[in-house]
């Protein structure tokens, strides 16, 4: 049995305690410094986009019709009103697309976004479009470039296919897994995890099928709705734009990306 003398046993329990509260302290001052820098860096960002927005106003009255890049990234396009939700050159202006557009109904030519509408919610994605809609002068064009979630739904045939015995193979399917699982570092990749891949990871959010963009583009008044290839426009401002294949595999970016057109009609007659 050990002896300890009471005063000793009372600063004991003192260190303990002391101990104890200092570093459960230290956590929290650590959690309130971490969160009010995150409190911060949210302000100057709300800043950035009021200020940003004004000025994305103004550019887009100016030089009305404007053309407007939304979710640019690193894709800065001459001529074209560059922007983006966190922005990555000092020539991008600070926008969110999920929100209203900060311009005055038909000021804009033309606009595109490439791999952005994804990353909004469905809700955001159906609202970016009607305001595209409102923005657009007649005749104004709207580009998206998105990946089509039939693409990898078709993953799932082949998968399917293999089973009841029939002649699965499918150069563009076999393909494209073995592509996509080089890039994400994932291999053997399968097509239910190729589809996890494209609807859960990168901060996507709702991933559109070329039916149901077609028919929200209808919905908002869109006509003239087509297909193209990357790169490819019969409209000389919107050919050459996508810069996607750069940061992912081209053949990847290729076998996944859809891009549409729409159109706003010249006159109410047109609809
Ligand atoms: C996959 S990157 C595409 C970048 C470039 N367009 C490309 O195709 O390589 C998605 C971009 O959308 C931007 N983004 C995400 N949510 C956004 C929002 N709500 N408003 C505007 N941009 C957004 C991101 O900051 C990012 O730059």
């Amino acid at each position: 049995m050990i002896h300890i003398a009471p005063l000793a046993l009372a600063k004991l329990l003192a260190r303990l305690l002391l101990r104890a509260l200092g570093k459960r302290s230290l956590a929290h001052v650590r959690h309130l410094h971490a969160s009010h820098r995150a409190y911060k860096h949210a302000e100057r960002h709300e800043q950035n986009r009021l200020r940003d927005e004004e000025v994305i106003h103004s550019l887009a009255k100016q030089q009305r019709p404007a053309r407007l890049h939304i979710g640019a990234g690193f894709n800065q396009l001459e001529g074209w009103i560059n922007t983006d939700l966190e922005p990555e050159h000092a020539g991008c202006l600070t926008m969110d697309a999920g929100r209203p557009l900060p311009i005055e109904s038909e000021t804009l030519g033309h606009i595109f976004c490439e791999h952005l509408i994804e990353h909004l919610p469905r809700a955001q994605g159906v609202q970016l479009i009607a305001e595209s809609f409102r923005c657009l002068v007649p005749g104004g064009r709207l580009r998206i470039a998105t990946p089509d979630l039939s693409v990898y739904l078709s993953l799932f045939d082949r998968a399917a296919s293999s089973k009841t015995g029939i002649d699965a193979t499918d150069q563009p399917s076999e393909q494209f897994l073995k592509l996509y699982g080089r890039l994400l570092e994932d291999e053997p990749m399968t097509a239910n995890k190729a589809i996890n891949h494209v609807v859960r990871n990168w901060g996507h959010q709702f991933i559109w099928t070329k039916d149901e963009l077609t028919g929200v583009l209808r919905s908002a008044g869109f006509v003239d709705i087509s297909e193209h290839d990357i790169g490819q426009s019969e409209d000389p401002a919107l050919r050459d734009l996508e810069r996607h294949q750069l940061t992912v595999d081209g053949q990847v970016n290729q076998l996944e990306t859809m891009v549409l057109e729409a159109c706003k009609p010249k006159s109410l007659g047109e609809r």
